[in-house]
């Protein structure tokens, strides 16, 4: 008898570790070594959050709360998505979770039956696919390359629809590539999806307030109310207010889906940090007045590496309209020389002979299902961007 689950053998090890691993295990060795692999803001929570959980402490607000979140947080998440996107949920309709990673993890345990299949447009966040396999349900990858700026065409969605499909999942800005549907593109998809009522929407908002030059966000409930019984905002506080490690994330829809994803939570993990609800608080109904500065700088670094990588001889940088990533193509690269005798095959060769030869760590984009791209994460300083943009040209210009 197998000591290990079945299940397990299913999901694979997550490559964006092996990546993190091996620039330590260089950075231990004395090498310099820049990271652009990281998934969050540079900069610290901001000192109101920071207050609220002092005093949420003080107050001796540490104990046990309701399982999926304080009544006073849950009004605030309601207050939120009607405020920003015009849209009407009651508490009851609202659960709160350890991270938006454990949000998705609910829904998905909650409603996977062996055979129920997951569209998932590539590229696509690591963890989508691997927490379909581990909810027992079958993940299905639909391609959304540079050609259409990754975004997923309405055929392309309308094509992978079969009887078997039980949820679409959207991520808009997208980790990794940073790209944004606009209303417009939206309705392309929710159109679809309206000719397919057993399709239910899974629509990851964690990058709704990072967006540049204007972009207005939109949501799947939003552009198209038709949609509202069947879909499942999910959001959370971790990247718009840099509180990735105070673990709160939330989602609102149907009350049977959130009442389903509760009993999950009971008897998994309980409630969120009870301090960490009390500064969700404060993010969400205090001042947002920080996010627009925020805004300016990470527009600044987008348009800084967009340019320094198209200047990269055989790279091919987008310019997408949010989040804190780019991925670039390095098809320009494929089949070629380093100039330390590693043969280009991959986005994988690709990325570890830049670590290896330029100490600069990027994840390959075989990692997120659509290659030959690599992740850049440009939420680290100026400095940094531009040294490491520099090498990356340097690494490509001995190409050979
Ligand atoms: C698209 C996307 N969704 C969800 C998450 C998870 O966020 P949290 O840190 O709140 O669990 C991340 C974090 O990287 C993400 O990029």
């Amino acid at each position: 008898m197998p000591f290990l689950s079945e299940t397990l053998a299913r999901v694979k090890p997550s490559p964006t570790i092996a990546v993190s691993n091996l620039a330590n295990e260089l950075k231990a060795q004395g090498k310099d070594v820049i990271g652009l692999g990281a998934g969050e803001p540079d900069f610290d929570t901001p000192e109101n959050i920071k207050a609220a959980a002092k005093a949420a402490i003080d107050a001796g607000k540490t104990k046990y709360t309701a399982v999926d979140g304080i009544p006073e947080l849950k009004a605030a998440i309601c207050a939120k998505l009607k405020r920003d996107n015009g849209l009407d949920y009651i508490p009851a309709q609202v659960t709160v979770g350890t991270g938006g990673k454990q949000i998705l993890y609910n829904a998905l345990m909650a409603t996977m039956n062996p055979g129920d299949e997951v569209i998932i447009p590539a590229p696509y966040w690591v963890s989508y696919p691997d927490m379909v396999l581990l909810a027992g349900g079958e993940p299905v990858a639909v391609e959304a390359g540079m050609e259409t700026n990754f975004k997923l065409s309405p055929e392309a969605l309308e094509a992978a629809i079969t009887p078997k499909t039980k949820w679409f999942i959207f991520n808009s800005p997208s980790n990794p590539t940073g790209s944004a549907y606009s209303a417009a593109e939206l309705k392309g998809l929710t159109d679809v999806l309206m000719r397919h009522p057993h399709v239910w929407v899974m629509t990851d908002d964690m990058y709704e307030h990072l967006v540049y030059d204007g972009f207005e966000f939109a949501t799947p409930a939003q552009v198209e109310p038709g949609l509202y019984d069947r879909t499942l905002t999910c959001n959370g506080v971790s990247k718009a207010y840099a509180m990735t490690g105070w673990r709160i994330g939330y989602a609102a829809g149907p009350e049977e889906l959130i009442k389903a994803m509760r009993k999950i939570q009971s008897q998994s993990t309980s409630n969120p940090c009870s301090v960490s609800q009390w500064a969700a608080v404060e993010a969400l109904n205090g001042t947002q007045e920080f996010l627009e500065p925020n805004n300016a700088m990470f527009k600044r670094r987008r348009d800084l590496v967009v340019d320094m990588l198209n200047q990269a001889e055989g790279i091919t940088c987008p310019k997408p309209e949010g989040a804190f990533y780019v991925y670039p193509s390095v098809a320009g690269c494929i089949g070629k020389t380093s100039a330390a005798g590693i043969k280009i095959e991959t986005d994988e060769d690709f990325a570890r002979a830049l670590l290896e030869e330029k100490g600069v760590a990027v994840v390959f984009g075989g990692a997120f299902g659509l290659s030959p791209n690599f992740r850049v994460s440009y939420a680290t300083s100026d400095e940094n961007l531009k040294k490491a943009c520099e090498r990356i040209q340097a690494f490509c210009a001995e190409l050979s």
